[in-house]
């Protein structure tokens, strides 16, 4: 009995020890990918305008590129995630920055190229991995509009305030937390993206579908738990079967030619819906390609 009792407790001992090491090492892995430092580039030159077809573009795109699921309807920055399981994550105010003047236009360049903010730190979640391949032209257009928005809301400091599950969800890549250091910083933006109905451009567009419909489009089980599996999108899927027209209207209007409603709060599709048709008949070609 004494025998049997020494040994639960070593058996325990050992346990509690396990548990100890994975804590200190869950703690100190995210504190150390959060204040990295990135350096080693220069932000690239924009020459912003203001001319209106420029705006119109740098707006529609803060719809496609999904700038207001996160950052809220107007942009004013929110709790994003919210909830005692995940804890505080705040998105920045993007309003009432050029006229504040507390970001120059490089700020806007190391955040959407490069996933930091003005201290090389990176920014948590924010999709930087996607901004960063933008062209020239579309990034010019984003911050050119951004940077002229009026203040809505207040500006207030960075929050991030995150549990232990977030924790260890960051750092084994359950969650796409630091897409800073996906990001290639010696490519320049591109110069070469050519709008027309063809799968190259198709596959410029379709970088805003990866983060849940996967790098091969081909779908997988939920970005996040609670949320439903995501279906492939090639030609291999139901877009394989269906028209362009059933393609544009389902993205139009969040329902299927099959009839089944698409949740905005599971598949974006407002996003797709601010496409133009020739954007959406580019994604169509591209994803019946592959
Ligand atoms: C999936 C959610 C999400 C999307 C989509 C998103 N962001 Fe963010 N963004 C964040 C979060 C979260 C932060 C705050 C990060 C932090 O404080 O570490 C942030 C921070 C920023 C910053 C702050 C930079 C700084 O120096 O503090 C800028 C600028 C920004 N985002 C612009 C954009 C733009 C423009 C878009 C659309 C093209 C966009 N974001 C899309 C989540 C998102
Ligand atoms: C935030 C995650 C997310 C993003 C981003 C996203 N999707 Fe989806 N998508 C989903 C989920 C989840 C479903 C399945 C919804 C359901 O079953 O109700 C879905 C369904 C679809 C469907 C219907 C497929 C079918 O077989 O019925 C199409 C088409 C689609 N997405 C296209 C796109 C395109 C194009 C983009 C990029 C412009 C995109 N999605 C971006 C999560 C996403």
């Amino acid at each position: 009995m004494k025998k049997f009792l020494k040994w639960t407790g070593i058996v325990l001992l050992c346990l509690v020890g396990l548990v100890a090491v994975f804590a200190i090492y869950v703690n100190l892995r995210f504190d150390a990918d959060y204040s990295k430092t990135y350096t080693g580039f220069e932000p690239e030159n924009l020459d912003l305008s203001a001319d209106s077809s420029v705006l119109a573009l740098g707006e529609r795109l803060t719809y496609i590129k999904g700038c207001r699921d996160c950052h809220g309807k107007k942009l004013e920055g929110r709790d994003f995630i919210n909830t005692p399981d995940l804890g505080l994550v705040m998105t920045t105010n993007l309003t009432g920055r050029g006229a504040k003047a507390d970001w120059k236009p490089s700020d806007w360049v190391l955040a959407l190229k490069h996933g930091v903010d003005q201290d090389h730190k990176p920014l948590f979640i924010m999709p930087a991995h996607e901004t960063a391949l933008l062209s020239k032209k579309d990034m010019t257009a984003l911050v050119s509009y951004l940077n002229q928005l009026p203040l809505s809301g207040e500006i207030v400091a960075r929050e991030v305030e995150v549990t232990f599950l977030t924790k260890a969800l960051s750092v084994f890549d359950k969650l796409p937390a630091f897409n800073t250091q996906r990001i290639d910083h010696q490519a320049s933006l591109k110069t070469n993206v050519t709008e027309s109905v063809t799968p190259s451009y198709g596959a410029y567009l379709a970088v805003s579908c990866i983060g849940c419909h996967r790098p091969d489009f081909k779908g997988g089980g939920p970005i996040a738990p609670g949320f439903p599996d995501v279906p492939g999108i090639t030609s291999a899927g139901n877009v394989g079967k269906w028209t362009f027209e059933q393609f544009k209207s389902t993205l139009r209007y969040g329902k299927t030619p099959e009839g089944r409603i698409l949740d905005p709060a599971n598949m974006p599709w407002p996003m797709a819906a601010a496409m133009t048709d020739l954007e959406l008949e580019a994604l169509y070609v591209y994803f019946r390609s592959i």
